[in-house]
């Protein structure tokens, strides 16, 4: 994560706090099992006090010690006759406590995995929804293996924490809590023998909790990066055969599966030694117990039923507390979990306000849309609210400077103006700007100086969805998601009927492919279905802007990848279209740019010649270069260049 200042809590448990808001309005049935699991814990403990009393009340010789608690006991039983009577009744008693703790437990853990899957789903909505709403220099900056490790496997180490360490995290304190009056009560020199070796047990968990979490965070860091590469790779992977990368991708590959496996090492390392650690004071603690316990039963100071109350409660609460390390391990993991959210919910949404209010508008639309279903879109958005549309007139770009985070200067100055219903077509070396342009009037980044506007005013008053969804736009390259054809040509206004679609599909010269599909309209495409070629997908994308029906139309490089013939259709059909609305169209063919009103030249993120085909041809510049480059090569083309591949792979 590049740009993200790194947070280093200076104590982990400070982000554990975020643990709080995750669990949001399902707080009170974690409450709920925590109560449950008090219950279990005192039912747990009813276990050994019954055989207790029965040892030194009913079958110790007489005179020997018996406790206050083993007295009250007895009594409760019905006295120390009636029990010897009835021995079954102590066992029914234990079996019960036994049974009641167990029911008990599994409730607790139908309560807990409850509230952990509900809070986790709302934190995977909440991760998610920041996701689609930062801004685009945060996607150029992170790689998006990375970001996806994190959006999933960063919150199921959250979904963890919430749904199995918290409750066990409970218990183990809720035992040492129960435990520790009731063997005060029991007989205070045992009852601090029993305990005096938990505290270092607790402590030291609580201290190792602290190095881990610094390890855990490095290996979820080379997760992460491995991650990335394994996806770059398959995202890639025609790029890597083609180019023979594949032993460079698995070397790279090697060196972060070798830094992810060190960190791990080093994890499982620092774990085992805990493990063996707290093993042997847990063990010490038992030790500790037999022998004071054994001394004072020895001599006469205690009942053996006592020593074995102290026995078992030691051995039931002691291992708990021991796997406190790691729980307090995993409660580190997802303090370093919380923390790399925080790398995607942190900054700030592109513009949180902009959103809430364009979406009341985007429904304002839809209405206004919907009575005039069927009919032309166009009029429906003008009857719309005033505000639904761009102002009307040209666009300007008024000395616009930008360069990328940490990069150079990209554009230097640019002047440029479309007027109302102009088609303006900008070419120019590849690298010199021209794909930048369209992203600053997208707002996909923000001019570093000079600014834009549209019929005068300045696009930064503008709110981008509005902006966005009323400039229909081929990027590149075109994206298009994996599914049917249909709804990737209407995905922003899915009401259209399939006649309209087909309307734009065939001034996009895509609809006599799309007909030669099997599945037709419905033809998935994408990773779930059929592959398109280039040019399909270019001419599908072309389609989606031309239903849009938008304020301005803007195709960056939207021709390059088909040929001669469907070029010179497509260019019909638009021509059709044109004087409607400012059109800017990025391209490098001379016969798309002919097309246009006027030609701006660009070289160097500047503007440095502009007019119609015609003025440039007889001025000895770029253009004229470039043109007598093209012409000559667009006539072998032609010559060349058959129909391209249509049949469906
Ligand atoms: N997201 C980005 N982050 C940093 N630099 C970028 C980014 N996108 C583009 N650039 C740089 O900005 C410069 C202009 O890129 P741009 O995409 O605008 O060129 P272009 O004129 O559209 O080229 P082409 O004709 O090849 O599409 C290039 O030098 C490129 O390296
Ligand atoms: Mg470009």
């Amino acid at each position: 994560m590049t740009d993200i200042p790194k947070r280093q809590p200076s104590f982990a448990l400070g982000r554990l706090g975020d643990l709080w808001i995750v669990l949001g309005t399902d707080r009170p049935l974690y409450a709920g099992a925590i109560a449950v699991q008090a219950l279990a814990a005192t039912f747990s403990y009813v276990v050994p006090l019954v055989p207790q009393a029965v040892i030194d009340g009913v079958f110790s010789a007489p005179g020997t010690r018996m406790g206050a608690m083993s007295a009250w006991i007895i009594e409760k039983l019905g006295g120390a006759e009636a029990v010897r009577a009835d021995l079954w009744k102590p066992g029914v008693v234990i079996a019960v406590a036994a049974v009641a703790a167990g029911l008990l437990n599994v409730l607790r853990g139908w309560m807990t995995a409850r509230a952990a899957q509900r809070s986790v789903r709302r934190l995977r909505e909440r991760v998610h929804a920041r996701l689609v709403r930062l801004p685009v220099p945060f996607f150029d900056a992170n790689e998006s293996g990375d970001l996806l490790q994190r959006a999933t496997s960063d919150v199921d180490t959250v979904q963890n924490v919430l749904a199995n360490q918290i409750a066990e995290m409970g218990r183990a304190i809720l035992l040492l809590l129960i435990a520790i009056p009731l063997m005060f009560a029991i007989d205070w020199r045992m009852a601090i023998a029993s305990t005096v070796l938990a505290i270092p047990v607790v402590a030291f968990a609580g201290l190792y909790f602290r190095t881990v979490s610094d390890r855990f965070r490095t290996k979820d860091e080379a997760e992460g990066r491995l991650t990335a590469k394994a996806q770059e790779n398959i995202a890639g992977i025609r790029v890597v055969r083609a180019f023979g990368r594949q032993s460079f991708e698995r070397a790279e590959f090697r060196e972060r599966n070798a830094a992810h496996r060190d960190a791990d090492i080093r994890l499982f390392d620092g774990l085992s030694q805990f493990w063996a650690l707290s093993d042997v004071t847990c063990l010490a603690q038992i030790l500790v117990v037999l022998m004071v316990g054994l001394t004072l039963v020895s001599g006469g100071s205690l009942g053996a039923g006592e020593f074995f109350f102290f026995l078992f409660a030691t051995n039931m609460y002691i291992w708990p507390i021991r796997h406190l390390g790691r729980m307090l391990a995993d409660l580190g993991k997802a303090a370093v979990a919380i923390e790399r959210l925080h790398a995607i919910m942190d900054p700030a949404a592109e513009d949180a306000g902009d959103e809430v209010r364009s979406e009341a508008r985007h429904e304002a639309r839809g209405e206004a849309r919907g009575e005039a279903a069927g009919g032309a879109s166009r009029s429906a958005s003008d009857t719309g609210p005033a505000h639904a549309a761009l102002p009307a007139g040209g666009i300007r770009f008024e000395g616009v400077r930008f360069a990328y985070p940490r990069g150079n200067t990209v554009l230097d100055g640019v002047d440029l103006t479309v007027g109302a219903g102009e088609t303006v077509a900008i070419m120019g070396p590849s690298g010199c700007g021209k794909s930048t342009l369209a992203a600053l009037l997208l707002r996909f980044h923000e001019p570093t100086s000079g600014r834009i506007t549209i019929g005068g005013t300045d696009i930064r008053s503008l709110d981008r969805s509005l902006l966005r969804s009323r400039i229909a736009s081929v990027l590149q390259p075109p994206f298009l998601y994996s599914r049917s054809i249909r709804e990737n040509v209407a995905i922003v206004r899915p009401e259209l009927p399939v006649a309209a679609i087909a309307e734009a599909a065939d001034s996009a010269a895509i609809h006599d492919s799309v007909l030669r599909f099997q599945r037709g309209w419905e033809t998935v495409i994408g990773e779930r279905g059929i592959t398109l070629s280039g040019g399909q997908r270019q001419r599908l994308a072309i389609a989606r802007a031309l239903v849009r029906d938008a304020d301005i139309l803007l195709l960056d490089d939207a021709l390059s990848a088909v040929d001669g013939d469907t070029e010179r259709r497509i260019l019909n059909a638009m021509r059709a279209r044109r004087g409607r609305v400012p059109t800017i169209v990025i391209a490098h063919r001379l016969s798309t740019l002919a097309e246009a009103d006027r030609i701006v030249v660009m070289e160097h993120g500047r503007v440095i010649d502009h007019g119609t085909h015609a003025e440039l041809i007889a001025r000895d510049g770029l253009y004229k270069r470039l043109w007598a480059i093209q012409a000559e090569l667009e006539d072998e083309e032609r010559v060349a260049v058959a129909s391209d591949g249509e049949a469906p792979r």
